[in-house]
């Protein structure tokens, strides 16, 4: 058998992340500006692409994909690649990142695809808050999207909130009482400067043990999960009451990066060892030039090989990539 992806840090990599598409139908102003320059079409990898790079990954042992954006689900009949790689062997595990403003209408396709997992963002329940983070209506078809996702069977729906310090910080509760409502996996994010327009700053940054203080103090006791996965980013606790589970994704205040198994392909064949990695393997150039299987995985396994320890947030010469979140898909 081939051996693991790891790289030079012993890390083991079975975890790659696609980016469908850089276009978005909101305009979170912690991701991107109101006005970018989109990919042109025949830039983005075809499904056929991402499915034969995703048959050669799974040869290389990843185990797990998750399909992100800018939004997903604005890319046409994403159910059809759902599909497929659901069907590619080896791979026992696709997800989805969206921001629900399409979900409810696909949520059952999405299902019958083979989706399983699927992560919503929502940062705030204040509707005007909402238009005013997103710089777009569609607070009730976020909320709308999230039900229908738990209706169809989607277990857990995970919620991911963008912690951000002077602009969300009345949020952390209204969300946590929503989640504990409805059965759904809450999760807070701390701010990280892949932002448009620089707007990044350490002092915004709303950390992971201030918002653990605030829900204890304002919702309910909350211990450790015990199940917890090492490997993922976010560290889970339960409430004491049985009343649900909220996960921490302490990127900046403690960085994961130690334990990182993950890949990402960018919308138009990019392939990137880091979220913040300042280089790329420019996959496509290799599919359209005739590379075969074997150069692919070569491609792959030269990727992981080459990352670095992590990320450089903390760091004085912390230097932004090119891309921002939408074009990388977080
Ligand atoms: P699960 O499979 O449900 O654990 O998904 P996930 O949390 O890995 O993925 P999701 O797309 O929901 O991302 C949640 C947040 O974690 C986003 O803000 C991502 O940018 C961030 N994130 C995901 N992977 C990484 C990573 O490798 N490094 C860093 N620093 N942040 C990450
Ligand atoms: N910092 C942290 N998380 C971010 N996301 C987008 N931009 C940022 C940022 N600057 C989140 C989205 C989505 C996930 C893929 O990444 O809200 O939930
Ligand atoms: Fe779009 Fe996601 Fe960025 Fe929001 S965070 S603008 S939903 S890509």
């Amino acid at each position: 058998p081939t051996a693991p992806l790891i790289d030079r840090f012993g890390r083991v990599h079975n975890n790659l992340r696609i980016s469908v598409t850089d276009r978005c139908n909101i305009r979170c102003t912690y991701c991107m500006p109101e006005l970018v320059q989109f990919l042109p079409r025949q830039e983005l990898l075809t499904f056929e692409e991402i499915e034969r790079f995703v048959r050669v990954a799974a040869s290389q042992r990843i185990t797990k994909v998750r399909l992100t954006g800018g939004e997903p689900l604005v890319r046409r009949d994403l159910p059809v690649l759902v599909e497929k790689l659901a069907h590619v062997p080896g791979i026992v595990d696709v997800g989805l990142t969206t921001n629900g403003l399409l979900l409810s209408p696909m949520a059952r396709a999405l299902f019958d695809a083979g989706l399983r997992r699927i992560n919503v963002s929502l940062d705030t329940m204040d509707p005007g808050r909402f238009e005013r983070l997103t710089r777009r209506p569609g607070f009730e078809q976020v909320i709308a999207g999230i039900l229908a996702a738990r209706e169809v069977g989607f277990s857990p729906v995970k919620i991911n909130a963008v912690a951000i310090k002077g602009e969300t910080d009345l949020d952390v509760v209204p969300l946590g009482r929503f989640a504990r409502e409805h059965g759904l996996e809450l999760r807070f994010i701390e701010y990280m400067p892949l932002d448009a327009g620089n707007a990044w700053e350490r002092d915004k940054v709303l950390l992971a043990s201030e918002i653990l203080d605030l829900l204890s103090r304002e919702i309910g006791p909350l211990s450790p999960a015990p199940d917890q996965d090492p490997r993922a980013p976010a560290v889970d606790y339960d409430y004491l009451d049985g009343g649900g589970r909220v996960g921490l994704i302490a990127s900046v205040s403690r960085p994961f990066c130690g334990s990182c198994n993950r890949v990402r392909l960018t919308a138009d064949g990019k392939l990137r060892n880091c979220l913040f990695a300042l280089e790329e393997t420019d996959v496509r150039a290799l599919i359209r030039g005739g590379a075969s299987d074997d150069e692919l995985a070569a491609a792959l396994r030269d990727s992981v090989a080459g990352k670095w320890e992590g990320h450089q947030i903390n760091a004085a010469g912390f230097i932004k990539p090119d891309r921002l979140m939408h074009s990388i898909g977080g």
